[in-house]
């Protein structure tokens, strides 16, 4: 309970209150919103002027610090000890994440978390295309069952720390945007983290055409986090996607800002602290290809 109240006291000094005991989930989500509407931050805000942005990335900021507080309460499962220990090894000689190629790689108990369930939807079997694995998904998954798993990225770093770390899987150097005739219609499963704007739907339209018809599609993503999410699941639902599943919250993603973006203000001060005690989460959506 140390990080609830940890949250508590931070949130509670920014509304002038004074707490001994945590807030419940729910009254720190209500504080969170009350916060965000005394901000002009509201959801049902139309926003058409240079504040969009900021606003969108500061409300999206508040709900996942609420997720995060519902997150202590209700953990999400945690998987068993010596699968997280044998792919934090794994991890451990990763490259760090750049900017350049979008990265924020997730903690090791949301990849497992993530492997698990593609390991529960396949059984252990088939050929499974990773469109971008700087979470090492192809790692985990080896860990699980007899797959034949091939990891897409334009990072040679992130390829090379995949081979090194399980010689097994193979890897393919291309830009989401230009596939390999080769991988066309040839996976069982696709598994993808998709950068969140307009040019994640490439990495959907990559994922279509590397199905087998009727094979499983793996998703992470989050309306919160991803201003065309609503647009993803629209394309899917058009291409003939069936979702069959959402894992909520299920992957966490380190969430600090930068010191250089907090500025000196007492305001931004409190929201930066704030991003260092929260994580950003994202769902799993499983998806069947027609078939
Ligand atoms: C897109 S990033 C994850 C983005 C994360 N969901 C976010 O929005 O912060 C996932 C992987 O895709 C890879 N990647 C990024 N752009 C790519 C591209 N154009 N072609 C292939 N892989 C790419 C990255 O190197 C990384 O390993």
């Amino acid at each position: 309970m140390d990080a609830a109240m940890a949250l508590t006291e931070h949130l509670a000094r920014w509304l002038g209150e004074s707490r001994s005991t945590p807030y419940s989930p729910s009254a720190f989500r209500r504080r969170l919103y009350g916060l965000a509407r005394q901000h002009g931050l509201a959801r049902n805000e139309i926003l058409l002027d240079s504040k969009a942005v900021a606003v969108w990335i500061t409300r999206m900021y508040l709900e996942m610090a609420a997720i995060t507080y519902d997150r202590i309460f209700v953990p999400a499962p945690l998987p068993e000890k010596k699968l997280v220990d044998d792919f934090q090894k794994l991890v451990e000689s990763a490259p760090p994440p750049t900017e350049e190629f979008h990265q924020s790689r997730i903690d090791s108990p949301s990849a497992c978390r993530r492997a698990l369930e593609i390991h529960g939807w396949l059984g252990g079997r088939g050929e499974v295309l990773m469109i971008g694995d700087d979470d090492g998904t192809a790692l985990a998954l080896s860990l699980l069952g007899d797959y034949r798993l091939v990891s897409l990225d334009l990072d040679q770093r992130v390829l090379d720390w995949l081979k090194a770390a399980q010689p097994s899987v193979e890897m393919v150097r291309a830009d989401v945007s230009c596939m390999p005739e080769d991988l066309e219609g040839r996976f069982d499963a696709v598994v993808t983290d998709p950068v969140r704007d307009t040019f994640g739907l490439v990495f959907l339209r990559a994922a279509r055409s590397s199905l087998k018809p009727g094979g499983c599609f793996f998703l992470a993503d989050h309306p919160d986090w991803n201003p065309k999410h609503r647009r993803f699941l629209r394309k899917l639902d058009e291409w003939g996607f069936v979702m069959l599943d959402c894992y909520k919250n299920w992957h966490a993603y380190p969430a600090g800002l930068p010191s250089e973006e907090c500025g000196d203000d007492e305001e931004m001060e409190w929201f930066c602290r704030l991003s260092h005690m929260i994580s950003l989460w994202s769902h799993l959506f499983v998806l069947q290809a027609p078939v």
